[in-house]
């Protein structure tokens, strides 16, 4: 008789986004006629921009002749494309990371998920609350966090992300391992100032953790104080690894492309004492459980640092910022208290009522789907999260029907 790992069955049923869908589709099937406006999940809209596509097709081209025909690739991803990512994304901002510290993947949802693989079992975690689900779930799978008792893991340090202290936790009370950190954070859409992480990368100097920076919304950011990238405070590259994504910035999340910066002064411990670089575990998990991404892909990836691509995906954040502040003054005009949507895509609100409730609510007087707060940790509850992925059209309507049942 084969066994389960038993850590599965702590998960809750289904995953955040796969319950939302089974909802809206149960709504669906019982209301064919209306037309449901989806800005639950942060999926993206618009088609890709020209220069992606143009560099898409090449790649597709070359696949198409012998001459130029490519099989597997270097599974850390091709140098040209780590090339342009070190050079444009970071030394251009004055981060010192090199290409080959970056590691090409189909995209931050699995890095995110993965990365836990190479440290120990018996590690501290902090996540923050409000949560990616990822965080937490990947973990539960893992087996480090224990049993799930009234709506939190007993064995998880949780990072309370409040009003109070401007969706940015303060620094646990209890020593930790293993930090994950988000900004533009996911789900509140709040930001993160330079003192703001200085205080996390000193923690994590000086009790040896590691902080796994989750920059996936970074290319919103319009504030020129706010940090991009974790390597902007000084000390970070002996302590944190961070992921990045071109799902959001371009378009990718049919796509697929993603990658992470694994400093090489980064170390984590064995058992004896010795230290073992971070780079190079990574480096084995990575070519051992993992191909590369696709050629024409990673040539589409590349594109978006060329000038064409530099203005178009600026552009396509410009447009769904846009999105995001019609829905922001649309609630705030309804009353509603409201964070995020200047730096990043997402719109956190204040319902005041129980998230689930209003999330029905919406669903079926108005047949805009919206992701409850509870769904993000006990800290979202009586929150809900708008996402600014959509058309305008679609954004616009949303608004109307939310007002007209609401005012
Ligand atoms: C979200 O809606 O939170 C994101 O789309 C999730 C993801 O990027 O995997």
């Amino acid at each position: 008789m084969i066994r389960i790992n038993e850590n599965y069955t702590k998960l809750k049923a289904s995953y955040l986004f796969a319950d939302i869908a089974k909802r809206v589709t149960a709504f669906q099937q019982a209301n064919p006629d209306k037309r449901i406006i989806r800005m639950g999940i942060g999926d993206v809209t618009e088609p890709l921009p020209e220069a992606c596509i143009d560099a898409f097709h090449r790649g597709v081209d070359e696949m198409a002749k012998r001459e130029s025909f490519r099989g597997y690739g270097p599974e850390q991803g091709y140098a040209f494309l780590r090339e342009a990512i070190a050079k444009h994304d970071f030394q251009a901002r004055g981060c010192a990371v090199e290409a080959d510290e970056i590691f090409v993947s189909d995209g931050a949802k699995c890095d995110c998920g993965n990365i836990q693989e190479i440290f120990a079992g018996d590690i501290r975690i902090a996540v923050p609350d409000p949560v990616y689900p990822v965080y937490v779930d990947t973990n539960v799978m893992a087996g480090r966090t224990g049993p799930n008792t009234g709506g939190r893991y007993t064995g998880l340090v949780y990072l309370e992300c409040t009003k109070e202290n401007d969706y940015v936790p303060a620094l646990p009370t209890e020593p930790v391992d293993l930090i994950y950190l988000c900004y533009p954070n996911n789900p509140t859409g709040a930001v993160a100032t330079a003192p703001q992480l200085r205080q996390w990368v000193d923690y994590a100097r000086a009790h040896k953790s590691i902080i796994l920076f989750d920059a996936a919304y970074e290319a919103f950011v319009r504030d020129p104080a706010i940090p991009r990238s974790i390597y902007e405070i000084p000390g970070a590259r002996e302590v944190a690894i961070e992921f990045r994504s071109f799902s959001k910035t371009a378009g990718f999340t049919g796509t697929r492309c993603g990658f992470i910066v694994v400093p090489k002064e980064l170390k984590a411990w064995d058992d004896a004492g010795n230290a073992h670089s971070v780079h190079a575990l990574w480096n084995r998990r990575h070519s051992t459980k993992f191909n590369g991404v696709s050629y024409p892909v990673q040539r589409a990836a590349e594109a978006v640092f060329t000038p064409a691509g530099q203005a178009q995906t600026k552009q396509l954040t410009d447009f769904y910022l846009a999105n995001a502040a019609i829905i922001r003054a649309a609630m705030e005009k309804l009353g509603l208290a409201c964070i995020g949507g200047d730096n990043a895509p997402y719109i956190w609100i204040n319902t005041g009522r129980d998230s689930w409730e209003f999330f029905d609510l919406l669903l079926n007087n108005a047949g805009v789907v919206c992701t409850p707060g509870a769904g993000f940790g006990k800290c979202g509850e009586g929150y809900i999260r708008l996402s600014a992925f959509n058309s305008r059209a679609n954004v616009e309507e949303a608004m109307e029907r939310v007002r007209s049942v609401l005012s």
